[in-house]
């Protein structure tokens, strides 16, 4: 018997929208060193960062998610209803329940859309984006939206000079469409090291350690990192995600139109950028003005890239973030050209 099968064409998720926002309230240097015993110099040599944006009252997660995701659609001309699927990555939702994505799922008016939460620290929105792809790759899904959003401000102790000035909020959203162009994510790696979850952790308020008085006094309810090893271990892992996921997509360093990292410290960006033969000209960086935004720094860099005219339709670009977990993720994501 001859059985007739439907040959599927390979699917790519190519990005046809991007929106970012970040909360209007600056936060600079000098203003931390007026209330803290800290510098604008000491923070720009260690880390690169002049200023970043702290959510003011009433904003969330969920309401800045919207808005990133609202100009992200706008652009693609897509109806939130008519998306498949939502991916929101974050490691500070409103709620540790219900999952945010249900939230931005309904204040979207995405009605019955499918929505999920992923928690990966800082690579959260390249898993999120990695996740897409398959998603439509397999031909579930033909339009997904993807979102990284962070108010980490309001986990930190903003007495602790150590953590509070590295970090910032803020959001930025992706679509992504189904077409059979070699487009979107080319190649990826994800990766994960359990073994050093100390070093970057907000101990209670989970089930391991519900929030109590106790909890509140010993200030467990903050960020605790520790920096040394973390700084060790975003160098010993970025620039070998980095030149792994560019031979994986058959290409080389050459052929990378621009490298957009997380921001989380302008001298880890270096050393990947310099360990994956990645010249300063094309790495993108804006820690400066908005610190360490966790899972939204890529989307956020990538939507500014975007609007500077240093990324364009038809560029090759290369992600690669690191983050509590320990977590890293690195993909090459190639820009369809339009023209
Ligand atoms: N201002 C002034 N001095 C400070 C400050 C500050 N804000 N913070 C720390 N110091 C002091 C320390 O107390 C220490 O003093 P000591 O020598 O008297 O003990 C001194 O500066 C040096 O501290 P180090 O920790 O050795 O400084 P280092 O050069 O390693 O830089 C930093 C610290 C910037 C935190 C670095 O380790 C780093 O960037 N690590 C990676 C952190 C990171 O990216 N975390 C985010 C991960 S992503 C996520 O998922 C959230």
């Amino acid at each position: 018997m001859v059985s007739y099968g439907v040959i599927m064409p390979q699917l790519y998720g190519n990005i046809i929208g991007w929106g970012k926002y970040v909360p209007s309230q600056v936060v600079t240097n000098q203003d931390l060193a007026q209330r803290l015993n800290t510098s604008d110099e000491w923070i720009v040599t260690r880390t690169g960062i002049r200023e970043r944006r702290i959510v003011g009252p009433g904003e969330t997660a969920s309401g800045m998610a919207v808005v990133a995701a609202h100009e992200a659609l706008a652009m693609a001309g897509v109806k939130p209803r008519d998306l498949g699927l939502m991916i929101i990555a974050t490691s500070s939702p409103d709620y540790l329940t219900p999952p945010i994505s249900s939230q931005v799922q309904h204040a979207l008016g995405a009605k019955d859309v499918g929505a999920m939460t992923m928690v990966v620290g800082c690579p959260g929105f390249v898993y999120a984006l990695v996740t897409a792809q398959q998603f439509i790759a397999s031909g579930a899904y033909e339009t997904v939206l993807v979102v990284g959003v962070e108010v980490i401000s309001r986990f930190l102790n903003w007495e602790d000079r150590a953590t509070c000035v590295l970090f910032g909020d803020g959001a930025g959203a992706v679509v992504l469409h189904a077409t059979d162009e070699p487009c979107g994510v080319l190649s990826f790696v994800l990766g994960s090291d359990g073994a050093g979850a100390e070093h970057l952790i907000l101990p209670a308020g989970g089930s391991a350690l519900p929030s109590s008085h106790e909890t509140l006094v010993k200030g467990l309810n903050y960020l605790h990192m520790n920096g040394n090893e973390v700084f060790k271990f975003a160098t010993r892992v970025l620039g070998r995600a980095l030149r792994q996921a560019i031979a994986q997509a058959g290409l080389t360093a050459d052929e990378i139109d621009l490298f957009i990292p997380h921001q989380a410290n302008a001298r880890i960006i270096e050393s990947a950028a310099r360990q994956a033969g990645l010249p300063p000209e094309k790495v993108f960086v804006n820690i400066e003005r908005y610190g360490n935004t966790s899972a939204a720094s890529i989307p956020i860099a990538l939507c500014e890239a975007m609007e500077q005219g240093r990324a364009k339709m038809g560029d090759t670009l290369a992600f690669v973030a690191f983050g509590a977990g320990l977590t890293w993720a690195a993909a090459v994501v190639k820009l369809a050209d339009r023209s």
